[in-house]
């Protein structure tokens, strides 16, 4: 028989190719401390239904931290056979504490010890990503409060389109922000139900107190079904559509401010510590950071496509194919709190110029206005809306811009014009005039930020 821990049943040896191939333990050795906190819980809920006595289970949860400690230290050494993280651990808590080791793993299968070391690992990693979504929201509300004068164009079709509070552009992300991170809560409670005591896939032959095991490790609930147990990856699934949603904000977010640092709209100018040079160019200063966090959305994506693919064809419970949704999540998880937190770091530490986002301002974008002004004089908006745009054109024929107009050119368009109509060449008033729930205007702006502090429990 082989040695290995399924080796009973074998006689020949494995393709040494295909034992590399097999393991998984150069990539799931990450999950080491999900998987000896899994055990040890194990452990006790053995002991409590007297398989193992007290001091077998001592024994094992004793082994277990020694295990956990190697593995912090750096000490821990992989042997050939350990194919992952479970044969690993279970091979070395052996070599510690003899043969008890071996009653560890009674009923349990790695089908739902996987499950359940996975869901542990991405529970408590999404915490920490939610902390950093929550950071960032939180540098994006500081900003605003602070720039809350600061006006500038704000773009459809990245045209000039209407004046905006720089502050207003800002929070726009961070709703978007506040989205990912309810969406990530929510995601986390359902990652946060317990596969363990589903066995292979049939359940667990000796009556072990699954809802123990769940209050043990953390979780909310335990899975219902034992073949779902072992085989639901839909956490993964969430997770990686929710990096890849959270990327797609950062991404638009660097791609705005790629546009606004460049030299022809002058906006911001990101600090040193975010931006590099150029090998032959010696004025270049590039927001490198911004065109990572762009790119790197693309490759969250395909990670979230790639587990997609793997996933949609297996069977019922348990397929070796399901080892496969390891790399995807690691490296999304990764990719995220890396990105979040450059992000954050991008946005406290820009420098914005005021100045030129006024210069931007141009009096055509207060053609709006001039509709609007014309319908609180009782005018029809669709007739207002013909009329404004009539008297771009007439600015542009007279090569100059519409202040300049005579109140006579206007009153040819419209006899509701009056002398009143100079009022509307102020950006700043457009903006206050913006002062619905959700618009531009001052008042409107500060509630956000008011809100937002609310929903992060500042203040
Ligand atoms: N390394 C495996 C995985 O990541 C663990 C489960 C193996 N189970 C099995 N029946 N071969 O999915």
């Amino acid at each position: 028989a082989s040695a290995k821990l399924w080796g009973g049943r074998f006689t020949g040896a494995t393709d040494p190719l295909m034992d590399s191939f097999n393991a998984s333990i150069h990539f799931d050795k990450r999950l080491f401390e999900a998987d000896i906190n899994g055990s040890q819980a194990y452990a006790k809920a053995l002991a409590r239904i007297g398989i193992i006595t007290s001091q077998e289970q001592d024994s094992l949860v004793n082994g277990l931290d020694t295990v956990l400690n190697e593995w912090r230290t750096n000490t821990f050494v992989i042997q050939p056979g350990d194919e992952d993280i479970h044969t690993a651990n279970e091979r070395r808590l052996g070599e510690l504490v003899g043969n008890v080791a071996g009653k560890l793993h009674t009923g349990r299968s790695r089908n739902d010890q996987v499950a359940t070391d996975f869901r542990i690992w991405a529970r408590d990693e999404s915490k920490k990503l939610l902390i950093y979504v929550k950071q960032l929201i939180n540098a994006t509300i500081q900003r605003a409060e602070k720039e809350i004068d600061v006006i500038m164009p704000g773009y459809t079709h990245l045209q000039r389109a209407q004046p905006i509070r720089w502050s207003h552009w800002l929070l726009s992300y961070a709703w978007s922000w506040q989205a990912d991170a309810q969406r990530l809560e929510e995601i986390i409670d359902r990652i946060n139900v317990l596969p363990l005591g589903s066995g292979a896939l049939a359940g667990n032959p000796f009556k072990i107190d699954r809802e123990l095991l769940a209050k043990e490790l953390g979780f909310k609930n335990v899975i219902q079904n034992s073949l779902h147990g072992v085989c639901d990856r839909d956490f993964v699934a969430e997770l990686l559509f929710w990096a890849s949603l959270t990327m797609i904000h950062i991404s638009r977010f660097s791609e705005d401010l790629i546009i606004y640092s460049s030299g022809e709209f002058g906006f911001v100018t990101l600090s040193d510590a975010y931006s590099t040079g150029s090998s032959l160019m010696p004025q270049k200063k590039n927001p490198d950071s911004c065109e990572l966090l762009r790119g790197k959305s693309g490759r969250v994506f395909g990670q979230m496509s790639g587990f997609l693919m793997t996933y949609k064809g297996i069977p019922s419970t348990y397929n070796k194919d399901l080892q496969e949704d390891k790399e995807p999540l690691f490296d999304a998880v990764d990719t995220l709190a890396g990105s979040l937190q450059i992000t954050t770091g991008v946005l406290s530490t820009l420098t914005i110029h005021p100045e030129n986002m006024k210069k931007s301002l141009s009096i055509d974008m207060l053609a709006t206005d001039v509709a609007e002004y014309l319908v609180r004089k009782g005018v029809p908006f669709r007739e207002t809306h013909h009329i404004a745009g009539a008297a771009v054109r007439k600015a542009e024929e007279h090569g100059c811009t519409m202040d300049k107009l005579e109140l006579s050119d206007f009153q040819q368009l419209h006899p509701a014009f009056s002398q009143d109509i100079t009022e509307i060449w102020n950006f700043e008033k457009s903006i206050e005039n913006r002062s619905s729930l959700g618009g531009t205007s001052r008042a409107t702006v500060l509630e956000q930020v008011h809100k937002l502090k609310e929903w992060l429990n500042i203040n």
